[in-house]
């Protein structure tokens, strides 16, 4: 069955766990979603993870639309969440309707998800009002590492506590569906979580989220750069992938592969006549 923004208040309500994963191309969404993810976010960690920059600044809104298109084609039941890439919406509201309306349009999201909390609160109106359904995304957000000075955990002081507690109520206000929060302590999202009627979407914010994200190509063990404290590896993908290329060099290079069952056979007559016609 299709998950829908919906199923995300239902599930809250019910107290059943939200699950939430990232996906980038076809092949990976298919099987996330054959696997009965709830929902799937083209998040625009792909900036790193595909792109192989060194953080989420650079991507662009194509980038975005033409990853999001890709993994539309696969996607049957889970919720697609597409993510606002940097500077598609903090500039002004219109932009944000605009950018937003495009990665629906364009990259036919279910719903988009941009980061910041009250100073984004007359954004998301906006958008939520010209019919799209914004997941907010505040704590460590990814897109401010320069203000933070790096992927650095944020709350664990008062005034960073108070912070987080004031973005969520302003992101529900606005009229968010959902709430990521990101590289806080377990006991602020657990109070954010219990305070909020939208479900919060936890990575790196403890067990007591009404949900969790995580970024494919860690879970996977196939992005290696770099692997935050809150990354549980599910598989070593990364490895399995590394002894199949070499294998492979090898069978190349030794005349191994391709063998008779991976090659084409052809009529010994019509070759006969060939020959003799060379
Ligand atoms: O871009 C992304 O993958 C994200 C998740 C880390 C939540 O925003």
């Amino acid at each position: 069955m299709k998950n829908t923004t919906h199923t995300f208040a239902e599930m809250k309500q019910k107290g059943e766990k939200i699950s939430m994963l990232t996906a980038y191309d076809y092949s990976m969404a298919k099987i996330v979603d054959e696997a009965g993810i709830n929902a799937i976010l083209v998040g625009d960690s792909l900036g790193n993870v595909i792109l192989g920059y060194d953080d989420a600044i650079q991507v662009t809104m194509e980038d975005m639309i033409h990853h999001a298109k890709a993994v539309s084609r696969a996607v049957k039941n889970a919720l697609l969440v597409v993510d606002m890439p940097f500077m598609s919406y903090q500039s002004s509201v219109y932009d944000a309707v605009v950018n937003a309306g495009r990665l629906m349009k364009e990259g036919c999201a279910n719903a988009v998800k941009l980061e910041g909390g009250v100073d984004v609160e007359e954004h998301i109106k906006a958008i939520v009002k010209a019919s799209t359904p914004v997941m907010g995304h505040i704590g460590l957000t990814p897109q401010s590492i320069n203000v933070f000075g790096g992927f650095k955990v944020q709350g664990k002081t008062i005034e960073t506590a108070k912070k987080i507690i004031d973005d969520a109520k302003a992101v529900e206000d606005a009229g968010a569906f959902a709430v990521v929060l990101e590289g806080i302590p377990t006991p602020i999202a657990a109070m954010v979580t219990k305070s909020l009627t939208i479900p919060t979407i936890g990575i790196g914010a403890g067990a007591e989220c009404d949900g969790q994200v995580l970024v494919n190509h860690d879970m996977l063990g196939v992005y290696s750069d770099f692997k935050p404290k809150f990354v549980k590896k599910y598989a070593n993908v990364g490895e399995v992938m590394l002894d199949a290329y070499k294998k492979y060099d090898e069978e190349v290079k030794n005349g191994v592969f391709p063998n008779e069952s991976y090659s084409y056979k052809m009529d010994e007559s019509v070759l006969r006549e060939l020959e003799g016609m060379m």
